[in-house]
């Protein structure tokens, strides 16, 4: 099977590590890659956000399976444009990827199938926003309603900081995505997502994870993508999971089928869980990143074998073989992220790093230059590692960490914190 995969980050390299380790990959292209993917894959510099230029790409390089990673080529209309071509492929069709893409469209779905998630209301102007915030008082959250590269979510925890972010989205601030204003109640709890492979009927859960979205240690500072993820995540353990899949994402997924759109890809399902009751934070049509990292650490080869059978439709017969294993995953940064943050600092280290089943250092933000890695964007590597215990898996993770000479790039002790205190 020649495979293509779009994307050149962390998520992208572990899926890449797992696909490769599977005997049916022959061929395995990534696009665009980083410099660490480019030690097990070619990479290929394509616009990945052009749908026509991947189908045209794909057929001639006689791709099988394309593997869609980031939420901007879904939300272009790419796998559309894939599937016309008669390409098999992994990831929604752009009015599916509207679950992440568009904040209201998902309120709007929870609420035609019952599914719990905060309470809201949406606006396209500032005045009757500005009302709504002051009627409902602090702590209320404040969303830009499209894509904002994880940035157009404004939790207020005062009523002035709500009524100056509706200034701020209405003023332009995030572009298109702030056109539209979601304004939902604040939902106290702890985090976890579920991710859950989806072929427009059945879906298979295929684990859950927690990741720690602030830079600095404790939870302090500003938000990140991700600054580390372990999986599993123990507040979605069991009946908490259970409650997720019948209340939120099987009536999710039969509302999408009835209006003509079924959802096929992964679904990345942000619960708040509050006396073991799950409410939906959000969805993404994708993969996390860094929460990937640790899934693929532990799925393995067998993602292949999941991720293609949920492209053909084949999930009701698909079963994940669980090793009783915990992963962790450490991200590193330049310094500065997530505000301003130097290019081409020169990471050493990594060579004398174990790489195997249990310990992998995944490329995020990374670069060859004359031969050296060097850091290339803000989160730069994702140090991972599995283990019998969370635990071990964090023993191990910061183990490679400490081994890794980069005076430029910064990184969090505390990643697992709240499992492992529990
Ligand atoms: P989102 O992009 O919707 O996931 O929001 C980013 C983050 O904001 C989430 O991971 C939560 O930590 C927080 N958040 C979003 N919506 C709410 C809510 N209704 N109540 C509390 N926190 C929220
Ligand atoms: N780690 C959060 C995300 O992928 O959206």
């Amino acid at each position: 099977m020649n495979i293509l995969i779009l994307g050149g980050g962390g998520r992208e390299h572990s899926l890449a590590w797992a696909v490769k380790q599977n005997p049916k990959c022959d061929r395995l292209i990534v696009a665009p890659g980083n410099a660490g993917i480019a030690q097990l894959a070619e990479c290929a510099a394509l616009d990945i956000n052009d749908g026509g230029a991947v189908a045209e790409f794909a057929l001639a390089q006689s791709i099988d399976f394309v593997i869609v990673g980031p939420e901007a080529p879904l939300a272009a209309g790419v796998s559309d444009r894939l599937r016309a071509a008669g390409i098999l492929v992994f990831g929604p069709s752009q009015e599916a990827a509207q679950l992440e893409a568009s904040k209201r469209f998902t309120k709007e779905i929870c609420d035609a199938c019952g599914a719990p998630t905060a309470a809201w209301a949406r606006f396209t102007e500032a005045a009757p926003a500005r009302d709504y915030v002051k009627a409902q008082g602090a702590p209320i959250v404040v969303k830009a309603d499209g894509l904002a590269a994880g940035k157009g979510v404004i939790v207020a925890m005062t009523e002035a900081e709500a009524l100056d972010a509706i200034d701020d989205m209405f003023g332009g601030s995030f572009g298109e995505a702030g056109a539209e204003v979601v304004i939902e109640e604040f939902m106290e709890g702890e985090e976890g997502s579920l991710f859950v492979l989806c072929d427009g009927e059945a879906v298979l859960p295929v684990g859950s994870s927690q990741d720690h979205k602030r830079i600095g240690e404790g939870d302090t500072g500003p938000n990140t993508g991700g600054m580390g993820a372990y999986s599993p995540a123990p507040v979605l353990e069991g009946a908490v999971a259970d409650r997720a899949l019948q209340e939120i994402v099987k009536p999710t997924v039969a509302e999408m089928s009835k209006r003509g759109m079924p959802y096929q890809g992964v679904l990345y399902v942000g619960l708040m869980v509050q006396d073991g009751a799950p409410r939906l934070v959000e969805y993404n049509a994708r993969w996390g990143d860094p929460e990937c990292q640790v899934l693929m650490m532990r799925l393995g080869a067998q993602a292949l074998d999941l991720m293609q059978a949920c492209a053909e439709a084949r999930l009701a017969e698909a079963q994940v073989n669980w090793a009783d294993d915990h992963a962790m995953t450490v991200v590193m940064a330049a310094e500065g992220y997530p505000s301003g943050y130097q290019k081409g600092s020169v990471i050493g280290g990594l060579d004398a790093l174990p790489e195997d089943s249990s310990n992998m250092v995944f490329h995020a933000g990374t670069k060859e230059i004359d031969g050296k890695v060097t850091a290339n964007g803000g989160r730069v590597l994702n140090v991972t590692a599995r283990g019998a215990t969370l635990q071990e898996a964090r023993d191990r993770a910061y183990a490679m960490v400490d081994q890794i000479d980069w005076p430029e790039g910064v990184h969090r002790r505390d990643i697992g914190w709240r499992a492992l205190s529990d």
